[in-house]
């Protein structure tokens, strides 16, 4: 179930230590790759032994034991997909809380980029303390994932809330992070990418600065939610999902009439090439000094023309590279072209779209509703894209 997922998991000094033993093997289980790294403290309560048989691993507890040129901090970053800190003691969350990185696992977590998951464990009265308190609540407001403790019989003797979070539901909240719904389950989605290149003769062509990025991030998020993805690309890559590679906009046109016909929706994240050369030269065009003079004949309009096809059920959604009036050339475009949706993003910023890994975009919809995507890298981008459109339609 969690194949090829890598969890890192952080265990403090507390007593239910020893429930993550069997948290570990439960991740094992699934097929997931489990690292472990632990507070100093936490070897009162489980040995490194157990530990590494458990995850099959190497157990980290030294905040300067450097890898590989990485110091091991960043290392156990990189090469995790998410950071569950049970259980997680009272001290703990307080360093995290203010960013106090006084052993490893603490530094961890300072420099960690994705999500966190914390179980607390600890007396009631810890629990209840204003500090703490006021410390997960300042976690949570900066989208930490608190998995409450859970009120029984306590280790210290007394009954109250404080006890470590049933192993299945610390398992259940880690899984749901990481394989997100299927919403696009057995919804069949073309995506074109990249930039068309039309040929002048055997050695040029003309093309445009487009990488292809954004189009591809939109594919692998829509596999990644359950889609039937089709990718008709410029941009040659290798997936798990169906690409059909092309270089005219007239190939991409073919290929885009074909895959749309049967398909839930189709994003045109291509930026195609308006003209072609009339008549294209099959040998190389030599030098003869003066003007040379190419005839261009316009493209068809891809996206247009999908949208005078398309079915009521069939949900389009174009994009537009603008350098100057970004919201109104959208309103526009989204007028003439006839799709259901129009991202637009500013080229005129050197920061994001085109060949950048960034993007900042606006989705505008039939009625003009827009709604923003801050700036942030192309691959959430296309998370949020396909969240906020098909999360909402059909
Ligand atoms: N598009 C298309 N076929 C074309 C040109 C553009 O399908 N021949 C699609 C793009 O994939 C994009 C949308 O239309 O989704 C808008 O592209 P853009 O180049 O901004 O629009 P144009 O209609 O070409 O307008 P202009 O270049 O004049 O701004």
């Amino acid at each position: 179930m969690l194949s090829g997922k890598n969890i890192l998991i952080g265990i403090t000094g507390a007593i239910a230590a020893y429930k993550t033993l069997e948290l570990i093997r439960l991740f094992k289980k699934n097929n997931a790759n489990v690292k472990v790294v632990v507070t100093p403290n936490a070897l009162n309560f489980v040995t490194k032994t157990t530990l590494e048989a458990l995850s099959q691993n190497s157990v980290d507890v030294e905040q300067f034991n450097i890898r590989e040129y990485k110091p091991e901090h960043i290392s156990l970053c990189d090469g995790s997909d998410i950071f569950v800190i049970a259980p997680a003691s009272a001290n703990t969350i307080a360093k995290m809380t203010h960013g106090i990185c006084d052993n490893l696992l603490t530094s961890v977590f300072c420099a960690y980029k994705k999500p966190v998951v914390v179980a607390p464990c600890m007396n009631t009265n810890m629990w209840e303390n204003p500090s703490t308190v006021k410390n997960i609540e300042t976690l949570k407001s900066r989208g930490i994932k608190i998995i409450e403790p859970e009120s029984g019989f306590l280790a210290c003797g007394t009954e109250g809330k404080g006890r470590l979070a049933d192993i299945n539901i610390i398992f259940d909240t880690v899984k749901e992070i990481l394989l997100p719904a299927q919403i696009l389950k057995g919804k069949k989605i073309v995506i074109t990418a990249g930039g068309t290149k039309e040929d002048i003769d055997t050695v040029r062509y003309i093309g445009n600065y487009s990488s292809g990025k954004m189009g591809i991030a939109l594919a692998d998020n829509a596999y990644k939610l359950g889609a039937d993805v089709v990718l008709i690309s410029t941009a040659e890559v290798k997936k798990q999902y169906k690409v059909i590679n092309v270089q005219t906009a007239e190939e991409m046109y073919q290929a885009v009439k074909t895959e749309f016909k049967d398909a839930y929706s189709l994003i045109m994240a291509a930026a195609v090439s308006d003209y072609r050369i009339k008549n294209k030269s099959d040998k190389k065009i030599k030098k003869t000094g003066g003007t040379l003079h190419l005839k261009l004949v316009e493209n068809p309009d891809i996206l247009k023309e999908m949208c005078k096809i398309k079915n009521n059920n069939q949900v389009i959604i174009g994009f537009c590279a603008e350098s100057e009036n970004l919201i109104n050339n959208a309103k526009e475009k989204i007028k003439n072209k006839g799709c259901d949706y129009i991202c637009a993003n500013d080229i005129s910023k050197k920061d994001i779209g085109f060949s950048s890994n960034f993007n900042e975009l606006y989705i505008i919809d039939k009625e003009y509703n827009i709604i923003h995507i801050e700036k942030t890298d192309k691959n959430n981008a296309a998370f949020q894209i396909i969240e906020k459109i098909y999360g909402k339609s059909k």
